[in-house]
């Protein structure tokens, strides 16, 4: 099967920092990749890289199997690879369905329709059925955003990054600001994207989280790829293994622990 995404030999340093050293990572359709590491490790570099957001200084990327350059996560979006930030960047005083609509090119066709030909009222219809679609529970389209709850602030979020068409959507850190019991609500949201088809990318430092969705954990330490394992054939243990450094796939292991000084 040819991976939807895949990025080979990609290298990143910022300055002194080598925040990325040659990583390969590669997605397929349908497929969940966890992606985890330590702080620092490189993880939001490399899936910046992957949105066009910045430049490689090596490595290539390919979606489905065609070598794409992105100038700008505008590049990637129009590809249909969409990134849910830490910060969630929503405007708060403006509506659920405002959100969902933000800075899209008027052009794009979303669920079967035009948005340039959508006046307010198809716009909420909109909104209102891709939320239901993804089994989003939200009152009212019309609610600010700014009085929902973080839970539901992350599934707009999220929602808005699949309104159109994407393909992979990549999270990163999506459940660190949530309450317990809206956390489950935001795997649930992977679960249904998959459903969609929609191949996702999760990062997040709650392992437990991953375990909980990814089919695959791919595991970065300091810039270096160390480890890459269906989750069925990992554990918890292993995982933060690899993460600090007790163990490593090929010869890793001891380049990390050579910069540890
Ligand atoms: N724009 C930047 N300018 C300079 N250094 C940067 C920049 N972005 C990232 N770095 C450095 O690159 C390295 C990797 O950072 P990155 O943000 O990718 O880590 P991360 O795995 O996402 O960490 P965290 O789990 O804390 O979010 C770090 O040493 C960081 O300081
Ligand atoms: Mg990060």
């Amino acid at each position: 099967m040819i991976p939807l995404v895949e990025m080979r030999g990609i290298s990143k340093s910022f300055g002194p920092v080598q925040a990325l050293h040659k990583v390969h990572l590669s997605l397929y359709p349908r497929e969940v990749l966890g992606l985890v590491g330590d702080n620092a490790a490189g993880k939001s570099t490399l899936m910046k890289i992957l949105t066009g957001a910045y430049q490689p200084d090596e490595g290539e990327i390919y979606l489905e199997g065609k070598r794409v350059r992105f100038a700008s996560p505008h590049d990637s979006r129009a590809m249909g690879i969409e990134m849910v930030y830490q910060d969630l960047a929503l405007a708060g005083n403006l509506s659920v369905t405002a959100n969902v609509f933000l800075g899209r090119e008027p052009t794009r066709s979303a669920l079967g329709g035009l948005v340039r030909f959508m006046d307010e009222r198809q716009m909420e219809e909109e909104a209102q059925r891709l939320l239901h679609r993804l089994r989003i529970n939200i009152g009212s389209v019309r609610l600010r955003v700014e009085s929902l709850s973080g839970g539901q602030r992350q599934s707009v979020a999220i929602g808005r990054a699949t309104a159109f068409e994407a393909k992979v959507v990549i999270m990163d850190e999506p459940t660190a600001a949530l309450a317990v019991r809206e956390v489950g609500k935001v795997l649930e949201l992977i679960q249904v994207l998959r459903e969609h088809c929609v191949a996702v990318i999760l990062i997040s430092h709650r392992l437990q989280d991953v375990f909980a969705v990814a089919d695959r954990i791919m595991v970065l330490r300091r810039g270096v790829k160390v480890g890459d394992r269906p989750t069925a054939k990992t554990n918890m243990d292993e995982v933060v293994g690899l993460m600090v450094g007790a163990r490593g796939d090929g010869g890793e292991e001891t380049r990390a622990v050579a910069t540890v000084g």
